[in-house]
Parts: C-alpha cells; sequence; structure tokens
C-alpha cells in the first residue's frame, strides 16, 4: 500500500535540447512510432457479408474509388470512403455454383465471383472481370448518375482472370487492349501472358517462357513517346519463377521481370500469335547474409516526368516461411532497358545428360537482335512489323527468352531490409520538402496488418511510423495511393481503410516533429504546431523548423516554465514516476540531483516509468527523466520526490489507504482531494491555481498513454495528468484537455476543511 500526494497542475520540463555529442545511429529500422489503430481516424469501410476487399481502381476523374470485393462491387467517395455512393451485386449462378463444387472445389469458399480485374477504358466504362466459381468472366461496367451497371453481356475471361480465387496475377490496360498474366486452365498449369483483341497474342506454353510463375505486377511504359531510336512502348512483367540458372538440386525460385512490346503482332511463320519481344531477366534484390534469392511480392511504378525517370520499387521477401525477412529495392527504367537491349543471352547446355543448366550464349546473335521492339534500325531493314521479322530472329527468342545479365537494383543494395515481418505491399509518393528537395516515401503493407512509413535519406533508412490498421492483424492485401487526394487506400480480407499520406498532428512538440524527419511535416514557429508543408511555409523558411539530413533540433525553442511536480510518499512504500518518450528510437535516462540512476535493488528502470521500491528517506529528491534520441537529449519531466512526515493527520491518510488499492498507480483520487483540498485551503483567495489554467494548451498537446484507458480514468478520476506526463504521442489529446477541465472543478467545488499542510509550488524560484 501506499499514499503519494500529488499535486494536481501538470507541470513538466522542457529544457531546450541539448547536443550531448556523438554519432546519431545510421540505419535504425525500428519504426519511430507505432501508431495504432484507434488513431487512424476510423476511416475503416466494410459491409455487412462481404469479405475479400482486394481489388481498386481510383477513379479520381468521377471522385470514387471502384472497389471490387467477393461477388459485389463498390463505389465510395474518395474523400471519406464511408460513404458509400454505390454497389452492385455479381453473385454466381446456382448452376455454375454447381459446377465448380462437382469439379471437387469447396463450394462456399472457391465457387463464389471474387472480383479480380477492375481498369477503365477510354470510353469511360469499366472492364471487370471475376473468377465466377472457377469460370473466369468479364463483364463492361458503368457509373453513371450515381449508380453503378454491369452490362448484361458477359465475357469469356479465360487467361484475362485466375480461375483459381488464391492465384496472383497481373493486368494492365493499354489502349483498350487488357494485357493479362495469369493461368489459363482450371487447374492453374498453364501459366500465361497474353493481350486480347480481336487476334490474341500470348507467351509460348513452354517452361523456357515460364516456369511455374508466380505474376505480381504488370506495368505500361510509354517509350513509343520520346524515343529516338523510334522505339515502342513496353509492358513490363514482374514474377517469380523456378530458376534454371542454378546448380541446385532443390527448387530453388527466383524473381523476373519481363517485357513484351505494344506493338507485337506475333510471327508469321515462327511464333505465330506469340510474341516475337517476350524476354525476361532476373530480377536481383542482393542481401549478403542471404544466399537464395529474394522473391517479389508486389511492385510500384514512380515516374517523375517523362518515361526515363521511371523508378519500381519493389518488395520482396524471403522463400522460406520459416524466417520472416523483407527488403525494398528500387530498379531505374534505365537500367532495366539496358539490360534487354543490351545484354548476352542465356542458353539451356545439358550436363552430365539429365540436368539442364543455362549458361551464357557466346555465339552469335541474328539481326534484328532477337525480342527487340520494330525500332528505326529494323526499319532500315525495311521490318515495319513483327510479322517481318526473319525466321532466325523469331527461333533465337522462342528457345533463348532468358537474359545472361540481371536487373540489379539502384545501389546494387536494398533501400530497406526488415527482419521479424513480412512486407506484401508497397506505394511510393513524392513528398516536397520545406527547401523545396523532392523525397520518395514508401508506404509499405504488411502481412501483420499495418503500414510502415519510410523514407531513405542518401542510404539512411528512416521508418517513421508503423501504423497498425487491422486488428486482429489481417495481411494488407492491396495498396493505391491518390496524389490529388493525398491519401492511401488499404485493403484486406475483411475491410478497406483510407490513410492520409501525412498526419503532422500526430507529432506533438517540436521536438518530436523535427526528429521524425517527416518530409511532409515541420514545426511552425508562428502556430506553434507541427503543420504539413505548403507553398505558404516555404515562403517564410525561417519561421518552419525541418531537418531531415539531421533531424537538428536546435531551433526549437525552449518552453518556458520548468517546473518539478511534487510527490510525497510514506516510507516503506513503492512509487512509480511516469515518463515515456515519443519515440520507440530514445533512450529514457532518470537521474536523481542529477546523478545518473542504474537499476538497483530500489530502482526499476521500465519502458514508460521508473519504479522507487520500498522507498525511504534517501529516496527523497529531484528526480529528472530525459530521452536521448540521435544526438539531442531532451528532458521531459521533473518531480521533487518528498517523504511524508506529517503526523497531525494520519486519520486522513488511514482513509486514504483503505481506499487506495492498486499498488502501482501513482495517484488516487483522494490523494487529489486532500491535496485539493490543502490547496484551496492554504492558497484560497491569492492563489488561483494559475498553471491550471495557463498549460491547458500545453496539456492538450501532449498525448494520454495507452495505459490510461477509460476506465482507469473513471476510476480514479483525476488521477492522470501527474501520471501520465509524458505519454507517448498518438493518442486523443481532447481526453487530457478534459481532465484537466475535470481538476479545475475538482479544484473549485471540492473540500473546505484540509487538514494537511501541503506545500504547492508554483514558483520556480523555489525549486
Ligand atoms: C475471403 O475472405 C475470407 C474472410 O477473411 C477468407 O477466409 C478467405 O480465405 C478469403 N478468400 C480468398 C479467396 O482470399
Ligand atoms: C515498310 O515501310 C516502308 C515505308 O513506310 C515501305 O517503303 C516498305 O516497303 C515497307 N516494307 C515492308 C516489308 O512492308
Ligand atoms: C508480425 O507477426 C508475426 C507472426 O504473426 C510476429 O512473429 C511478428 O513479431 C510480428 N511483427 C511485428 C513487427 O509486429
Ligand atoms: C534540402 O535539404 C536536403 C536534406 O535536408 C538537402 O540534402 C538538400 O541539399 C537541400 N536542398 C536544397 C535545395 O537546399
Ligand atoms: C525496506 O527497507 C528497510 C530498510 O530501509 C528494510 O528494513 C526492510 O526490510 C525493507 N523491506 C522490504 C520489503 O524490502
Amino acid at each position: 500500500m501506499m499514499l503519494l500526494l500529488a499535486v494536481l497542475c501538470v507541470l513538466y520540463v522542457w529544457s531546450p535540447a541539448t547536443l550531448i555529442g556523438g554519432q546519431g545511429s545510421s540505419t535504425n529500422i525500428i519504426p519511430r512510432k507505432k501508431v495504432p489503430r484507434s488513431s487512424n481516424g476510423g476511416h475503416l469501410f466494410r459491409e455487412e457479408g462481404v469479405w475479400n476487399y482486394t481489388t481498386m481502381l481510383l477513379r479520381e476523374d468521377l471522385n470514387v474509388l471502384i472497389l471490387g470485393a467477393r461477388e459485389t462491387i463498390f463505389a465510395l467517395d474518395l474523400d471519406d470512403i464511408t460513404v458509400r455512393k454505390a454497389m452492385v451485386n455479381w453473385p454466381v449462378t446456382e448452376q455454375k455454383q454447381k459446377e465448380c463444387s462437382i469439379k471437387g472445389k469447396d463450394a462456399t469458399n472457391d465457387c463464389k465471383n471474387y472480383v479480380r480485374i477492375l481498369h477503365k477504358r477510354d470510353d469511360d466504362r469499366m472492364y471487370v472481370c471475376g473468377t465466377n466459381a472457377f469460370s473466369p468472366t468479364c463483364v463492361y461496367m458503368s457509373y453513371v448518375s450515381g449508380e453503378l451497371k454491369l452490362d448484361n453481356k458477359q465475357e469469356d475471361g479465360k487467361g484475362k482472370c485466375p480461375f483459381d480465387p488464391f492465384q496472383r496475377y497481373a493486368s494492365e490496360m493499354v489502349d483498350g487492349a487488357l494485357y493479362s498474366a495469369t493461368s489459363l486452365n482450371f487447374l492453374g498449369s498453364d501459366p500465361v501472358m497474353m493481350r486480347s483483341t480481336d487476334e490474341i497474342v500470348r507467351t509460348d506454353f513452354t517452361r523456357t517462357w515460364l516456369n511455374e510463375p508466380n505474376f505480381v505486377h504488370m506495368a505500361h511504359i510509354p517509350e513509343g513517346d520520346s524515343s529516338p531510336e523510334g522505339d515502342d512502348d513496353k509492358i513490363y512483367l514482374f514474377f517469380s519463377e523456378t530458376a534454371v540458372e542454378y546448380d541446385s538440386f532443390s527448387k530453388v525460385d527466383v524473381s523476373r521481370i519481363a517485357r513484351v512490346c505494344k506493338g507485337d503482332m506475333g510471327g508469321l511463320r515462327t511464333l505465330q500469335k506469340k510474341w516475337t519481344s517476350f524476354l525476361k531477366a532476373r530480377l536481383d534484390c542482393p542481401f549478403l547474409k542471404i544466399n537464395l534469392p529474394l522473391l517479389v511480392q508486389d511492385v510500384f511504378q514512380l515516374c517523375q516526368d517523362d518515361w526515363t525517370t521511371c523508378i519500381f520499387y519493389a518488395v520482396f521477401t524471403l522463400q522460406l516461411d520459416s524466417s520472416e525477412y523483407s527488403a525494398v529495392c528500387a530498379y531505374k527504367i534505365e537500367d532495366i532497358k539496358m539490360v534487354f537491349s543490351k545484354s548476352k543471352f542465356k542458353t539451356p547446355v545439358t550436363v552430365e545428360t539429365s540436368f539442364v543448366k543455362w549458361v551464357m550464349y557466346s555465339g552469335e546473335v541474328p539481326d534484328p537482335r532477337p525480342g527487340a521492339c520494330i525500332d528505326n534500325h529494323a526499319r532500315e531493314k525495311s521490318i515495319n512489323k513483327s510479322l517481318d521479322l526473319p525466321d532466325k530472329t523469331l527461333q533465337f527468342i522462342r528457345d533463348k527468352p532468358l537474359m545472361d545479365q540481371a536487373v540489379k537494383a539502384i545501389g546494387q543494395r536494398p533501400l530497406l531490409v526488415k527482419t521479424g515481418i513480412a512486407f506484401t505491399r508497397i506505394v511510393v509518393a513524392t513528398a516536397t520538402a520545406l527547401n523545396g528537395s523532392s523525397h520518395q516515401v514508401m508506404f509499405i503493407g504488411t502481412k501483420n496488418g499495418s503500414v510502415l512509413k519510410a523514407v531513405n535519406y542518401e542510404g539512411e533508412m528512416v521508418i517513421m511510423e508503423e501504423i497498425q490498421l487491422f486488428e486482429p492483424s489481417q495481411p494488407i492485401k492491396i495498396l493505391r495511393l491518390s496524389n490529388t487526394k493525398q491519401k492511401l487506400y488499404v485493403g484486406s480480407e475483411v475491410g478497406v481503410v483510407q490513410l492520409s499520406i501525412s498526419e503532422c498532428g500526430r507529432y506533438h512538440t517540436c521536438l518530436d516533429c523535427v526528429l521524425a524527419r517527416d518530409p511532409y511535416c515541420g514545426w511552425d514557429l508562428k502556430e506553434g504546431q507541427c503543420s504539413t508543408i505548403n507553398s505558404i511555409h516555404r515562403t517564410r523558411i525561417s519561421t518552419v523548423i525541418q531537418s531531415l539530413s539531421d533531424g537538428d533540433t536546435s531551433r526549437c525553442p525552449p518552453i518556458g516554465g520548468s517546473k518539478p511536480v511534487n510527490i510525497w510518499f510514506i516510507h516503506g512504500n513503492s512509487v512509480k514516476l511516469w515518463c515515456q518518450p515519443y519515440s520507440n528510437l530514445a533512450q529514457v535516462h532518470w537521474k536523481v540531483n542529477g546523478k545518473l540512476i542504474r537499476p538497483s535493488d530500489t530502482f526499476q528502470i521500465l519502458s514508460d516509468s521508473l519504479m522507487i521500491l520500498n522507498a525511504s528517506a534517501e529516496a527523497s529528491g529531484y528526480y529528472t527523466c530525459s530521452s536521448v534520441e540521435r544526438k539531442y537529449e531532451a528532458q521531459h519531466v521533473a518531480y521533487d520526490l518528498q517523504m511524508w512526515s506529517g503526523s497531525g493527520t494520519a486519520a486522513s491518510i488511514h482513509d486514504v489507504k483503505e481506499k487506495e488499492n492498486t499498488l502501482v498507480a501513482m495517484v488516487v483520487i483522494l490523494s487529489l482531494i486532500l491535496a485539493t483540498l490543502v490547496i484551496w485551503n492554504l492558497y484560497k483567495g491569492y492563489l488561483p491555481l494559475p498553471c491550471c489554467h495557463s498549460r491547458v494548451k500545453d496539456m492538450a498537446n501532449r498525448n494520454v498513454d495507452e495505459s490510461f484507458s477509460a476506465s482507469q480514468a473513471q476510476q480514479h478520476k483525476v488521477a492522470s495528468p501527474t501520471v501520465n506526463l509524458n505519454s507517448n504521442n498518438n493518442y486523443a489529446n481532447n481526453q487530457r484537455y478534459s481532465i484537466s477541465r475535470e481538476t479545475d472543478r475538482l479544484s473549485t467545488t471540492v473540500g473546505s476543511s484540509g487538514q494537511i499542510s501541503v506545500r504547492y509550488r508554483d514558483d520556480e524560484s523555489e525549486i
């Protein structure tokens, strides 16, 4: 049991950040903040009885998010996805469902219609495909006068959309033609990449082209718009497949990038209605410790200006499920183009009579170069279309589509590596910093249902936040970015969440704001808050603090009124002093009378507090808690701890002791009331508790710790202002605001007969 009396007002110390020297940590991949689900704004969409919200099409032109789920398609308001503007059902027929289950599939789960493909067409209609109980089907859809309508006429979806809803696929719509990569048959064993126009062009059915692939992403690069060589647009395909180039008797998978030319019409005799331009190369995301290739899971294409600036960001995971290991690598389009246009080819050779290995081909390569698009060089030779290509070129490419060189990541290393979590999806946004420089901010979906927000500053990786979106955790299955709305849309099997790409309000102090190194945010000295950087800020940079490369907080204003919290304790009891840094990267330092506290029998240093066990007279003193992040130390809170030695008030103390039975809670309502009584009594008339009023704003800027649940608040009423002085980030500000309001109320309405002499210090000079 213990008794602690605490002064009501929240007083905390902010010394200006001090430089304590030393090196900042260079590649810390711990997310600086964990943002719990409760604080992401609550924009969650889910419809009763509908699951699998894993297909999306952004229609910024119509201000809707088209969302494909199981047997249902929604149109949601892009500004607030909880607003459902329209919805259309697309169920399987009973007949189809029966056929599907007769073939051995699970009627309630597999034999449904999972919407898998959603593309905008030039005529404003949309093209939609669903698995339709293992009988893929496509249909046109329109969104007119607030209604989603499916055409009556349905098309065969074989080769466009997977049969199996659990199989991955990729697709892209280019000039009204659907390019797709999926399985062509019920068993899912015939992979294909094809273009669906009147004349279908597709990959050859040979393992040389696609070897048990897992398709991930497709991207159109409009190279034809500006190519000095008269080259054509390309459609790139990212996937993983069984490798052929390793000396391994066990199956090894490898990541690949393949591409075809938009104008490819197939060959005349050889490769009739097959791609003449299908080339593939290994996609490397190297990491020293790992011998097995990493497997690509998702790709995002970021182009700043024309196609030559395009960069593909890809997330990778390890191919063994046993250890979770993830990485992000980035690839320049020019490097990719170079491999396909200049690399040597690989060719199969038989070693030891049965084993086939692919090695570099050093023989003669026909002209035009196999797999090249029709460009000026070909046209000079009077080859105007792929149908004109010579057999020699076509035979070569049919047998040897694999490049000898691999596509290398920028810097030949990952931008980000993380263990203990599997990355599933990625999008990348460009942020313009205060000084006008651009930064690529990665948003990475994980298997654990969170999104990581990360930036790479010249090789140094910073994960600003880990935002938990689905609880219980659900793998992130789709991520979409709207640059015009500055929002993210995140889908899983159970629902969709909308996020803002910047939430500067989550950083409550100048230090927190600047140390976060979030390129979207800066500390506005005029407003005294962490603001989203806009063009006005850029015209007055001297009044905004942002320090992305160093997190230099030296310009942060000192917050005045450094006052310790007064705490009284009873001999032999335990005392808990709270202090929670804003950041997972900060180290907490506790000092008593200026001396660093080391853990001992008396002192326990916990992540959010200091426990003083069996406190004796020696425990009295001036305690400070500071956190050190990078090279900056900031004092968060100070306590003036004194042993209670009153005598005439034993009865009151006993009252309190009887009511108090939470060992670790530092303050209980009665102690507060007692303190209030005293203060009220002693200072009635000449001490109107000024700090409580003047600090409401400060307090509103702080946050209430997660552990300080609403129920605790109820139980102990006012207990918390002193308890959770420096609670961590992220939570509802107004809670604390209301607590301090409550405090005010109590201080003026409770008590008239305080007996305990508690000294209330309001004057700094007394400290
Ligand atoms: C659809 O969602 C349900 C519920 O989460 C899940 O059990 C099922 O596996 C999902 N189906 C597919 C094809 O992902
Ligand atoms: C290719 O086009 C050029 C000019 O457009 C034409 O002169 C030539 O005959 C064409 N060649 C073939 C093989 O069609
Ligand atoms: C993610 O989930 C896995 C297993 O579900 C767990 O082992 C791991 O610690 C989690 N990682 C994080 C960062 O929460
Ligand atoms: C802006 O700041 C970044 C990092 O803080 C720095 O690398 C860059 O050189 C600066 N750019 C300009 C134009 O000052
Ligand atoms: C508390 O400290 C006193 C001496 O200050 C000691 O006699 C006593 O045994 C301690 N009690 C516990 C429970 O450790």
